[in-house]
């Protein structure tokens, strides 16, 4: 399918009123990512949409409902093991260590959680009986956070085109993978803190940062592109795998973002992270009414 028709395709599926509904398979990301995705799903579900939504057995914040269907694969790790693969995460970034060590210390534990979390990736592609399952359904498209690479890889699997619904990559990959022009000269890269008016041997540094990047999430994304290599039979890159994305649903907002165009089938959704709005804690009340003080 070319990717204009399969885009046009999955707008009309989605849209209330032009159709009686679509099968919608959902692989979403475990923690606070599914806490927004959540929002998203249940309201696909109330419009009429047949939603199915793969979850490992062990999770944090992935209750069931009744509003869509959950389909549960079997996991390897325990949900101790995840807790203290985050908790050292989560503990790295508090230790206040000098430079480099900082950066070094945050790399080596980011890249130890990507591996941790992503053995469920590999649970779930190894689960013969849900892949039975899901080939089975005849989804029309799926709905995926990809940070981790999982919806990507199941998606291309099942030769399902797929939206993304997400945050951001590493290293820029949101912007690299869909071809946006990200021109050095004015978009700073993560971790050198300059603005988008940088002197030249700021622009130096830029450009040395740029070219760091694809080593660094080779790292993050080793294990999916082994495995997708595996699953899909054929030499995958990252690249290969985000760059047929149908649309891009982006969760934060342009004007967050450095200048620079994006491509037509990517969409700033900014602000659904508060759709559930609940009033502050007395206590947070309490102290930022001292702080002001
Ligand atoms: C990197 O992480 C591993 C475990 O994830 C640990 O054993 C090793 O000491 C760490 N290395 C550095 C340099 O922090
Ligand atoms: C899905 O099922 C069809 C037959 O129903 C089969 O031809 C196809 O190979 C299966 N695909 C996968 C990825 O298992």
């Amino acid at each position: 399918m070319t990717f204009g028709l399969c885009c046009a395709w999955i707008f009309i599926f989605l849209l209330p009123g032009l159709s009686d509904g679509g099968k919608l398979l959902v692989a979403p990301m475990v923690g606070s990512h599914w806490l927004s995705m959540q929002q998203l799903v249940e309201k696909l579900a109330e419009r009429g949409h047949e939603v199915v939504v793969v979850m490992p057995e062990v999770s944090w914040q992935m209750g069931t409902t009744e509003a869509y269907t959950v389909k549960i694969y079997p996991v390897t790790k325990t949900l101790e093991e995840l807790d203290n693969a985050f908790q050292g995460y989560v503990a790295t970034h508090l230790k206040d260590l000098p430079f480099p060590l900082n950066t070094l210390a945050i790399y080596n534990v980011s890249v130890n959680v990507f591996h941790t979390f992503f053995t469920q990736c590999k649970d779930l592609l190894s689960s013969e009986e849900t892949l039975q399952y899901l080939n089975q359904s005849s989804f029309d498209a799926i709905l995926t956070d990809p940070v981790f690479m999982c919806g990507p890889i199941l998606a291309k699997y099942l030769s399902l085109p797929f939206v993304f619904f997400m945050r951001g990559f590493p290293c820029n990959l949101h912007y690299e993978a869909p071809q946006c022009p990200s021109p050095l000269s004015y978009t700073p890269r993560l971790f050198t803190f300059n603005s988008d008016r940088m002197t030249f041997f700021q622009r130096v540094e830029n450009v040395l940062v740029s070219l760091l990047e694809r080593v660094y999430c080779n790292g993050f994304y080793e294990d999916a592109i082994k495995l997708s290599s595996e699953i899909l039979k054929t030499d995958v890159s990252l690249v290969d795998l985000m760059n047929s994305a149908s649309i891009w649903l982006l969760r934060f907002d342009f004007v967050f973002e450095y200048v620079r165009p994006v491509m037509p089938n990517m969409v700033f959704i900014g602000g659904i992270n508060c759709a559930e709005r609940k009033p502050l804690s007395k206590a947070y009340a309490e102290s930022t009414k001292l702080n002001k003080k």
